[in-house]
């Protein structure tokens, strides 16, 4: 069959990045976290001593650091100028910086053309995930999904991937990611909201192999 290019969409805990990848790995197709790619832009960012909150410098910046991504479901890896920061990309530094940046238009437009080059040499199709990737990265994409889920549930979810120290109680959590969707939906430049022609799908009753296997048949509807 041809190539077959799956956009996921939707805010954080509602189980975008499992569902993508076991979707890819079943399907035989490569997998790309697009927050990941903010992430590391993000923590280069910050590991140079810029100010996330001055637009200005962050604009300027934003084409510096060389951020390459894997697109293989079972091992997604991340790299900035060489060095592999899927570990240091995942601290509360950098998600709790990684909204102001994500909104720089020039910093949406550099990650922007590296998604679109992974998407276009993906020999068999991908899954893309993120926050805008049906309505602005791949809008001609064959099929767009938008999960969404209770902020109780996606607290609780995120809360139990969060480990040590770093796994604060239920009501921050909530707080947290609150507090970054309502960035990331009421930013100016291409925000977290759901393409016209994407099927919403409603992961609060679901477990995570349901929700894979209503993708799986999607995709499988479209082939
Ligand atoms: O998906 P994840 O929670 O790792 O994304 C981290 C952040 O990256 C989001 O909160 C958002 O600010 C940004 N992002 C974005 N556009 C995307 C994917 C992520 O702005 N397509």
């Amino acid at each position: 069959p041809a190539a077959v290019i799956v956009a996921i969409d939707g805010p954080a805990g509602t189980g975008k990045s499992s569902t993508s990848k076991a979707v890819a790995a079943k399907l035989g197709l490569g997998y790309l976290d697009t927050g990941a790619q903010y992430r590391a832009i993000t923590w280069w960012m910050v590991a140079n001593g810029i100010d996330v909150e001055d637009a200005v410098a962050v604009a300027d910046a934003a084409g510096k650091p060389a951020i390459v991504s894997g697109t293989d479901p079972v091992n997604p890896t991340i790299t900035v100028d060489g060095t592999d920061v899927s570990g240091p990309i995942r601290t509360q530094e950098v998600t709790s910086r990684v909204s102001a940046v994500s909104a720089v238009p020039e910093v949406r437009a550099v990650i922007t053309e590296l998604q679109r080059t992974i998407a276009a040499e993906a020999p068999r199709g991908i899954v893309v995930e993120g926050r805008d990737i049906g309505t602005t990265v791949l809008p001609d994409a064959d099929l767009k999904i938008f999960l969404t889920a209770s902020p109780e549930v996606r607290a609780a979810r995120r809360s139990g991937e969060l480990k040590g120290k770093e796994a604060a109680d239920l009501a921050a959590t909530q707080a947290a990611l609150a507090k970054r969707d309502a960035l990331d939906s009421g930013r100016k430049t291409s925000p977290l909201a759901k393409a016209d022609d994407a099927v919403e799908v409603d992961t609060s009753e679901l477990t995570l192999d349901q929700v894979i296997e209503c993708v799986v048949t999607l995709v499988e509807e479209k082939r």
